[in-house]
């Protein structure tokens, strides 16, 4: 079944714990904290997007989604592990080989939290499939990282039905996640693509009743 992880990086100021209330009585699955360091994205939300992630630890047993857009991740692994998230996950892109990504796998597992990978549009598919086996989750972007607001990328349609496939065929069960310009119009496709969960920001936090538009988007 599909889920939807809420991105929080847009909450409008001084309504942050109106929001997380409200999002956790309209069911999102997950918070999506999207954190970003001012290095690998140009944006800095790390501090931030820590306090949000506290604060959402303290209020609502529902699990935390991290998005590392980080050139650090050990750093940033270190400090979220503290909030003991569902899942983390980083990037493809910011790891310089093969066995960096698996010792970063290994470590995220060891401190009993799932591992995700996030590509970036421009990255391959190909280039993950090796790291698959040990992994509970591909984030397949579908904006460039860095903000929200942005127009899906319809091009990683084929992407996503790509990896599905590939994933069918390996008997590998992990979550395909889709993450940038998830909306009502674009949610049919991604799912029909094989997403099984979408991160959706500015269409949740615009829209006036929560609780419909998640119900809309799990469809
Ligand atoms: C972008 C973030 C996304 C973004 C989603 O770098 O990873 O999670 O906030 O926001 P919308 O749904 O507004 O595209
Ligand atoms: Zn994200």
């Amino acid at each position: 079944m599909v889920e939807v992880s809420t991105s929080i990086l847009n909450v409008k100021k001084g309504e942050e714990s109106a929001t997380f209330f409200e999002l956790e009585a309209a069911k999102t699955d997950y918070f999506h904290i999207d954190v970003m360091d001012g290095k690998f994205v140009e944006k800095d939300t790390y501090e931030k997007m820590f306090e949000y992630a506290s604060y959402i630890k303290r209020i609502s047993n529902l699990p935390l989604d991290v998005h590392l857009m980080v050139k650090n991740i050990d750093e940033a692994v270190e400090d979220f592990l503290a909030l003991e998230p569902n899942i983390i996950t980083f990037h493809l892109e910011a790891c310089k080989n093969k066995e960096e990504v698996m010792e970063k796998i290994n470590y995220i597992k060891s401190n009993n939290c799932k591992v995700g990978i996030a590509i970036k549009p421009d990255t391959k598919i190909e280039e993950i499939y090796e790291f698959l086996p040990y992994i509970h989750m591909c984030l397949i972007m579908t904006v460039e990282p860095g903000k929200g607001g942005q127009t899906f990328l319809s091009d990683m349609l084929k992407k996503i039905e790509t990896l599905k496939e590939y994933l069918e065929k390996e008997n590998l069960e992990i979550d395909i996640e889709v993450d940038g310009g998830i909306n009502l119009k674009t949610a049919p496709e991604v799912k029909m693509a094989g997403a099984n969960i979408l991160v959706a920001g500015t269409a949740i936090l615009m829209a006036n009743r929560f609780e419909d538009i998640i119900k809309e988007l799990k469809k």
